[in-house]
């Protein structure tokens, strides 16, 4: 989803739940990532593609160390979610789409990046100046402009348990 679409703060949440029923799970996050593992890296095509490849194969590994990896990330571009999809592993990727609308997204600008996009301050600004390509078919779909965080966390575990990803 786009900046300002609630990702990060849905991961935490959904973190949270989870591990208040004793599932170890742990959160890579866009933002955070770049300030460490991925601080060489910017926002051109090349470098998001490079961004999504090393964090897929961090999930990868936390995966295999018996971790619920939530991603939260941009990931703008088909392909790389594709590649994402093909390092993790069909079975245990699964796209979720916060499809929060630019108009709310803009409207709330947590950290005043649209205003500074819309002002040509920061080029390659994801749903300004850079592509956005929404998934054609995400396993989940979550609008937080409408759905509150915890009926959005809700049914992420929902889906979980359906998915038997866990039992609750
Ligand atoms: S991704 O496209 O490569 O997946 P990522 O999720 O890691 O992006 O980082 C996005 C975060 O970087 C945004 O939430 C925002 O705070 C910040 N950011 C800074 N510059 C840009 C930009 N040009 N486009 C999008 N996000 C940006």
């Amino acid at each position: 989803g786009l900046s300002g679409s609630g990702k990060s703060t849905l991961a935490y949440e959904t973190e949270k739940r989870l591990t208040e029923i004793g599932k170890t799970c742990y959160v890579l996050d866009g933002d955070n990532l770049r300030f460490g593992l991925n601080k060489d890296l910017g926002f051109s095509p090349e470098d998001r593609k490079e961004n999504i490849r090393r964090t897929a194969e961090v999930a990868r590994l936390f995966n295999e160390a018996g971790l619920i990896v939530i991603a939260s990330l941009i990931s703008p571009f088909i392909d790389d979610r594709m590649m994402a999809k093909e390092i993790i592993g069909d079975s245990c990727f699964k796209e979720i789409h916060i499809s929060t609308s630019i108009e709310v997204c803009e409207q709330r600008d947590p950290k005043g990046l649209y205003k500074k996009a819309r002002k040509g301050e920061i080029p390659d600004f994801t749903g300004i100046s850079s592509p956005y390509e929404p998934p054609l078919e995400p396993d989940m779909l979550i609008d937080l402009g409408a759905a509150s965080l915890d009926d959005a966390v809700n049914s992420i575990l929902d889906y979980m348990v359906r998915e038997g990803i866990i039992d609750i």
